[in-house]
């Protein structure tokens, strides 16, 4: 055994090859699929993740910021298979119980500017909901820009790709939305919410923020995003957050845009990920005035609130919400984002993001990003590879503090190391 601890097993023989289930699966699915890390998952469990032979490794990716409440979590499992032996796993859109168990809670614990939510499958979905929401409502209140953000990320469609903000991410589709107007992303603490680069005030429709960039996870600067949501305020233009990465107590509160202060308040949120810690579902949360422009809106689907993911999203938020438990991870959270911030002692670590239990570490360029996850995988912690020049970190919320310390131990080791030939 390579690496044997309580927390991390890796065999001799492991290593990060194509292994043949791998390369099995990747005739069948588009390369772009294929590329992910060679790492076969056979268990998740809490906050470890375990491949067929044995290995182990402390996930640092919540299986992409899913797994709030911890992989396999009991509660959720025990919800599904309930909910799987009542004889309701698909109900289309009919009324069920659990269903509306969902959304009171749901509703329940959001803040009271909501009273309306949307069930969809998907976060791209979800944001595809949003996009209309504003569409729609720009349309009868006589408002057509949306104000969206260079190198924000909004998930898959085409609806998503319009307001992304990656250069040319719509181009494959030849079309062009030209009442989406892009602003920079300020990337310094130092940058200032602009008015000046904006269409009329009168004619913005609305904003759309992702509430951190996900890629390294990049937040507004508190002045900046302030401006920006008085901004639009004050000109009647909704406020949209795409909080699917900071939703669900990742980053301390309820929803990640809550950590931008009390006065920002979304008239449309964009849910998805931690909102089952399992299971596809995802939500929009709005207003009746901005939901109900028109009874025909087709704002759901085939799949959208189905039974058995409902009762997962409800396990999962009835978990999460706990007061004793939001107390319990108050700790580990704050030494999450104390041992992410030292890393900045390291001379190749260029920036360091951390809110709460996620983190970016930036780098110059995407070789030693790559190379530290690599040999980070080899050691038993497994961080989230962005194939840029940074590396995600977001454990899930139920980590305990020693398995934090011990996973940061690895990452420091793998930047030692990876600095040595950097230099
Ligand atoms: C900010 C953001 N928006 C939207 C999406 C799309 O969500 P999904 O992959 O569930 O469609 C993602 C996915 O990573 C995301 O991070």
């Amino acid at each position: 055994m390579r690496v044997h601890t309580p927390y991390r097993e890796i065999r001799e023989d492991f290593s990060l090859e194509r292994n043949e289930l791998y390369q099995k699966i990747s005739e069948m699915e588009p390369n772009a699929v294929a590329n992910t890390i060679p790492l076969t998952w056979a268990k998740a469990k809490d906050f470890s993740v375990f491949d067929e032979k044995g290995n182990k490794w402390i996930d640092l990716t919540s299986g992409i910021f899913v797994t709030n409440a911890g992989h396999a979590n009991p509660l959720i499992k025990d919800a599904i298979k309930r909910q799987v032996d009542s004889d309701l796993i698909f109900s289309y859109n009919y009324p069920t119980e659990i269903k509306y168990q969902f959304i009171s809670k749901l509703l329940s614990i959001s803040p009271p500017y909501f009273d309306k939510t949307i069930l969809l499958m998907s976060g791209s979905e979800a944001v595809d909901a949003g996009y209309k929401l504003i569409k729609f409502w720009g349309a009868k209140h006589g408002k057509k820009y949306i104000v969206a953000f260079g190198g924000a990320y909004h998930g898959r469609g085409l609806s998503n790709d319009l307001v992304s903000g990656s250069k040319n991410k719509a181009e494959w589709s030849r079309v062009k939305d030209e009442e989406v107007i892009f602003l920079d992303f300020p990337y310094e603490e130092t940058d200032s919410f602009d008015p000046s680069k904006l269409p009329p005030a009168d004619q913005i429709a609305g904003f759309v923020f992702e509430t951190f960039q996900g890629w390294g996870a990049w937040f507004y600067p508190d002045r900046f995003i302030k401006d920006a949501h008085a901004f639009a305020k004050k000109h009647g233009a909704l406020v949209m957050f795409d909080d699917m990465q900071g939703g669900f107590y990742r980053l301390g509160p309820l929803y990640g845009y809550m950590t931008y202060g009390e006065e920002i308040k979304p008239d449309i949120l964009c849910l998805g990920k931690g909102i089952t810690s399992s299971l596809p579902l995802s939500a929009v949360l709005s207003r009746k005035e901005i939901v109900d422009f028109d009874e025909k809106a087709d704002l759901h689907g085939t799949q959208s609130a189905n039974p058995v993911c409902c009762a997962a999203a409800l396990a999962d938020i009835e978990f999460l919400s706990d007061e004793k438990r939001k107390k319990e991870r108050e700790k580990p959270m704050e030494l999450f984002e104390r041992e992410s911030k030292k890393l900045t002692e390291f001379p190749i670590v260029k920036k360091v993001n951390a809110r709460g239990m996620i983190a970016g570490i930036i780098f110059e360029n995407t070789e030693p990003a790559t190379e530290i996850v690599k040999r980070c995988i080899m050691n038993g912690v497994l961080p989230v590879c962005t194939n840029r020049n940074s590396i995600k970190l977001a454990p899930p919320l139920t980590i305990p503090e020693d398995a934090i310390l011990e996973a940061f131990g690895v990452i420091r080791d793998a930047i030692i190391e990876v600095q040595k030939t950097a230099r």
